[in-house]
């Protein structure tokens, strides 16, 4: 009896250990993860090389989303892949907490108005490029070729989303040019969380 009860608690404890959420994210604990991201994305996430996005005060949602992705193999990219799969849930859950903690502002370029934006866009990115929703990320400051590999990934079905794939499947080259240079020509600025 004892051993039987003993085995499907360890059962359940498993079962619970493979498929329990981390873990609510720690920022502090996600500061030390940072230290292996600042190279590409900036300790505040504020990107340092031109192919690795802004990811500062991103939301948790996304950021989190994506680092899974990339751990599952989802999503794929040289760099990230590697660096997700040496993540555990928690650290991911952690590092998308600092990150997220910080708080980002966009602004126009001098001579335009939220009005010339990208109408197909601004409804999810916003005409600056913060973004509206949490499971969509910021494109302001983003560089343009940034913004372009992504379009090109979606439209090409390297990278899949129900909403992202539909858009980036109407858009010629072209038209995916004029956009990526609209948010790239925003300035972001990156606050750190207050102390
Ligand atoms: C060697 C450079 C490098 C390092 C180190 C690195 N990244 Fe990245 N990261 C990139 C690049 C490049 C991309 C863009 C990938 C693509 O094109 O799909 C990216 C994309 C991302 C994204 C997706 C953002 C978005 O807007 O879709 C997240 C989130 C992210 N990185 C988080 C991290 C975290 C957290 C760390 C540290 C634990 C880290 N990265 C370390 C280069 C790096
Ligand atoms: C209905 C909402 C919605 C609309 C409209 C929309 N997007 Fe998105 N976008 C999203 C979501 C959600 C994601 C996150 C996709 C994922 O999880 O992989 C995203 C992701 C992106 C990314 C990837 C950015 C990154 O950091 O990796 C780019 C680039 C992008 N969108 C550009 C655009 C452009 C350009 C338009 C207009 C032509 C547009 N989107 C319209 C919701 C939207």
């Amino acid at each position: 009896m004892r051993r039987a009860f003993a085995t499907i608690l360890g059962g359940l404890t498993l079962a619970g250990g493979v498929s329990a959420p981390a873990e609510a994210g720690d920022p502090a604990a996600g500061r030390q993860v940072a230290g292996m991201c600042r190279t590409c994305h900036g300790i505040d996430g504020h990107a340092v090389v031109p192919i690795a996005p802004h990811i500062g005060g991103e939301p948790a949602e996304y950021l989190e989303a994506q680092l899974m992705a990339f751990k599952t193999g989802r999503r794929e990219h040289e760099m990230m892949s590697v660096v997700a799969a040496g993540l555990s849930a928690q650290q991911i859950s952690d590092v998308a907490a600092w990150y997220a903690g910080h708080s980002a502002h966009a602004s126009l370029p001098e001579g335009v108005s939220e009005g010339d934006a990208p109408q197909a866009c601004v409804s999810c990115h916003g005409a600056d490029g913060i973004s509206l929703l949490l499971d969509a990320p910021n494109l302001a400051g983003e560089t343009n070729i940034y913004i372009d590999t992504q379009l090109k990934a979606f439209k090409r079905g390297q990278r899949t989303h129900a909403i992202m794939s539909e858009v980036a499947a109407g858009l010629s080259d072209e038209e995916i040019r004029k956009i990526a240079d609209w948010y790239a020509a925003i300035t972001l600025e990156i606050d750190a969380p207050a102390e």
